[in-house]
């Protein structure tokens, strides 16, 4: 017991006064990291476009006598998000650390889409992670910082009724390999964290077909608050990647032998309904 408080407290301050920057932080997931990275006392900047949730989610972290600011910007601006880290840095004096946490699933046959849902899905997901990183470098890599990106299951798999989700969180991993190449030699550390499914707010929608917005419906796995800690060991340990629950580190492991196997079982198990189950819809 005694043990369990002192390590504890030893993690409370091992992000003393550092500066971190979470996109997409007014709920679920972003709220929960924010509020892990307080707790180990970090001054937090949090971000989302909807005025009203995000001052909610600043006065939560206040009232807990952490230290934050929040910043109202849409990640799929380029313009919003250079602003958005001149901000922080002005606020805070510099930034050591950026979660590329915004983000949106989707549950879609992709013959189902049309053109511009695709685009804003594709801006929101991936230049919605490119923006405030190509703006938030040359402070990260001043601080020998770090990068995280948030990734997915499916940013190891193929998943039905997700195939643009797919495709950008599995983006995510080839940009933050690239920035590792180019970023680590000056201290910057770049991590993927790939997030299983988790715990949803009951108002978080996701895209459905040609664009309209629906409620989740996958079954959770992970509480947002594991998941936030997973985030902080990640720049803790200056770890690369993280996968998290069992399932996605056993599809991980399968997909590594054949992407054949995966979706052979993917088409099996939807065929003898064992989908709802596995949460592979
Ligand atoms: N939940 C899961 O099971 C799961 C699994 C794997 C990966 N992930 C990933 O984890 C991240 C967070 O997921 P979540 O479940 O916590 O989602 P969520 O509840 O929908 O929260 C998304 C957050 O991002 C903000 N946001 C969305 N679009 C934005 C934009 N264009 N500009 C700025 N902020 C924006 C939202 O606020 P506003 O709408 O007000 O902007 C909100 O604060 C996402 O990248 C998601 O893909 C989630």
């Amino acid at each position: 017991m005694i043990f369990i408080e002192r390590n504890g407290d030893m993690k409370k301050n091992d992000f003393k006064d550092k500066v971190i920057l979470i996109t997409g932080s007014s709920r679920g997931i972003g709220l929960a990291v924010a509020r892990e990275f307080a707790r180990r006392g970090a001054k937090i900047i949090l971000n989302a476009r909807n005025k009203e949730r995000l001052g909610k989610a600043l006065k939560s972290l206040k009232d807990d006598g952490y230290d934050a600011i929040a910043i109202q910007a849409d990640v799929t601006s380029a313009d919003a998000c250079r602003k958005m880290i001149e901000q922080a840095v002005v606020s805070y004096g510099g930034l050591d650390v950026l979660i590329n946490n915004a983000g949106v699933s989707m549950r879609a046959n992709f013959e189902d889409l049309d053109a511009e849902t695709c685009r804003n899905f594709v801006d929101t997901n991936l230049m919605g992670c490119i923006y405030p990183t190509l703006y938030a470098v040359p402070e990260i890599k001043k601080n020998r910082g770090s990068i995280v990106f948030t990734s997915s299951i499916a940013g190891l798999i193929g998943l039905p009724t997700a195939s643009l989700y797919c495709a950008t969180k599995t983006a995510l991993r080839g940009l933050a390999d690239s920035l590792r190449c180019e970023l680590g030699p000056d201290g910057v550390h770049v991590g993927v964290v790939y997030v299983g499914f988790t715990e949803n707010d009951p108002e978080k929608k996701v895209v459905g077909s040609k664009g309209g917005m629906i409620s989740p419906d996958r079954p959770a796995h992970m509480s947002w608050e594991e998941v936030a800690e997973e985030f902080a060991e990640i720049v803790r340990k200056r770890r690369s990647r993280s996968v998290l629950t069992p399932i996605g580190k056993f599809a991980e492991y399968v997909a590594r032998l054949s992407p054949d196997i995966v979706s052979d079982t993917i088409v099996f198990s939807r065929k003898h309904q064992l989908n709802e189950r596995f949460g592979i819809h």
